[in-house]
């Protein structure tokens, strides 16, 4: 990539690790300490016709394969329609979720084999984010979480603490591998959200922004 290229943030964790407040006070510290611009976006979703694949894959009961198709096939136009076209002009994106979630998921939640994944990313000639926070919490507290937003489940969030304990574990085994080590940053989802907040900022920093 270019000088002029922005960088590339993602967001994983199990549903109800607290992610997505993280991901609007990184895009507001950005833009007022840096002047930096950010977009913040979603998967699977992200524009209009991942968008609609979202509702589909998570509201509606299908084979692991097909699942595992469609978000590849949502994460594909995504990438061609606003990921690469952001990181292109200099805006950096922050993504609620990208393809850890798809190891974490649907190899660890769905045991669908980790090559078939890898597969497809290298298909899909997927980039790699430069920095990915994995938002790591114990799955009752997450479920706590989840029942409190009192909001409809949706499919995954409906499936039982043995599948979440699966996700939790296979995005832990992703951060451990030698080949994410400089990538994924695990932490803890269990501080308050101002001890969050500061990690992801000295991280932010160390990587991108003071070359001490
Ligand atoms: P999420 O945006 O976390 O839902 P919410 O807005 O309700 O917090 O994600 C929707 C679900 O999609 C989530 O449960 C995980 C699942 N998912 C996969 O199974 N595989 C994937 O590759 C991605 C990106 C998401």
């Amino acid at each position: 990539m270019s000088n002029k290229a922005g960088k590339f943030i993602t967001f994983e964790g199990i549903d109800g690790s607290g992610k997505s407040s993280q991901i609007s006070f990184l895009q507001d510290y950005l833009l007022q300490n840096y002047n930096i611009k950010s977009i913040i976006t979603r998967e699977p979703g992200g524009c209009d016709l991942s968008e609609k694949l979202r509702n589909i894959i998570i509201n509606e009961k299908m084979d692991s394969i097909t699942e595992l198709l469609l978000l590849f096939a949502a994460r594909n136009e995504h990438i061609q329609t606003k990921i690469l076209p952001n990181l292109n002009n200099g805006i950096w994106v922050l993504s609620d979720r990208y393809i850890d979630a798809s190891y974490a998921y649907q190899n660890g939640g769905r045991n669908l084999a980790e090559n078939k994944i890898t597969e497809l990313v290298k298909f899909i000639n997927a980039p790699i984010p430069d920095i990915t926070f994995l938002f790591d919490v114990d799955i009752n507290i997450a479920k706590q979480r989840i029942i409190k937003r009192n909001e409809k489940l949706d499919k995954f969030e409906a499936e039982n603490q043995n599948f979440h304990l699966q996700v939790k574990n296979n995005y832990l085994q992703q951060a451990n591998k030698i080949e994410n080590k400089n990538r994924i940053f695990v932490l803890d989802s269990q501080q308050n959200m101002q001890e969050i907040s500061q990690q992801i900022i000295t991280i932010i920093q160390q990587k991108f922004l003071e070359v001490n």
